[in-house]
């Protein structure tokens, strides 16, 4: 059974593509099968491993439509590309857009992209889910489809305004689709040098206590070239510092879900 994870934020430019993919690559580099999936019309995770262009035909909205039909058997129909350093990639499509101005309007199309997972659930150990920077429908699907949000957030003192809207979406989406959604915050972008950050860190821990992940991720400009060359940082510029601290975040997401699913908290059925 695998864990699905959504990265969610929709405060713009705050790691949650560079998360997927960072936290994705460490993941797999410790034998985890990991697939990740790019519901961003802007395509940035699928940029970021070197796909530029969706496919012709066959590609995520294809995909999403499918699952929006509840047909029996969604195994049979993945738009799924291979990628070097161990990663599956459902890529992203601007025309993905488009598809969440209709969403509205399906009858319960929350349950689209859970109702594809369910297929595929036993051939991945993390399945990663990079949003957009929104709270619109797609989101909502990804949070119905998920175990677990991860909520990037940068210690600043405007970051933290946003996170209460999110946490109000979380909390109504696990009363409506999602009993068993639950969720952490990851601290990245965080300059120790920066009294402020400094002082946001320990408000954050003192407000979310065991729901922000140990693991900080500081500013690191390897990640921006990583992500211009194609590459996860892990592979990139591997002895860097937030190829390390996301080592060190995939070891602490795995020990806590490998408790969790000793506990059965991924058999819980919806
Ligand atoms: N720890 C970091 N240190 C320095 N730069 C970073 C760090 N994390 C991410 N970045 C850079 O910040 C920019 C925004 O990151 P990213 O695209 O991951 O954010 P996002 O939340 O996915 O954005 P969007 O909301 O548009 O989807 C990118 O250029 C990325 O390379
Ligand atoms: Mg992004």
């Amino acid at each position: 059974m695998s864990c699905i994870l959504a990265i969610v934020n929709q405060k713009g430019g705050v790691a949650k593509t560079t998360t997927c993919l960072s936290l994705g690559a460490s993941l797999a580099e410790q034998g985890q099968r990991v697939l990740l999936i790019d519901l961003d019309p802007q395509m940035n995770l699928s940029v970021s491993v070197g796909v530029r262009e969706p496919p012709d035909e066959g590609g995520i909205v294809a995909w999403l439509t499918w699952g929006l039909k509840e047909h029996s058997d969604h195994r049979s129909f993945m738009p799924l590309g291979l990628h070097p350093h161990g990663l599956a990639l459902v890529s992203g499509d601007p025309e993905l857009a488009a598809l969440e101005r209709q969403l509205p309007g399906i009858a319960r199309y929350e349950f689209g992209l859970h109702n594809l997972l369910k297929g595929v659930a036993s051939d991945y150990d993390y399945v990663l889910i990079d949003c957009s920077p929104s709270l619109g429908p797609l989101t909502v699907m990804a949070l119905t489809a998920a175990h677990h949000v991860v909520i990037p957030v940068t210690a600043d003192y405007l970051a933290a305004w946003g996170l209460m809207q999110l946490i109000t979406t979380i909390e109504t989406i696990k009363e409506h689709t999602n009993l068993i959604l639950e969720y952490s915050l990851l601290c990245v972008m965080f300059d120790r040098r920066n009294g402020i950050s400094r002082v946001m860190l320990e408000r954050l821990q003192g407000s979310f206590g065991d729901r922000l992940w140990r693991t900080v991720i500081g500013l690191d400009t390897r990640l921006r070239e990583a992500a211009v060359a194609g590459e996860p940082i892990v592979c990139y510029a591997p002895k860097s510092r937030a190829a390390q601290q996301y080592r060190q975040l995939a070891q602490e997401i795995m020990a806590f879900f490998e408790n969790r699913n000793g506990r059965g908290i991924h058999a819980a059925t919806r």
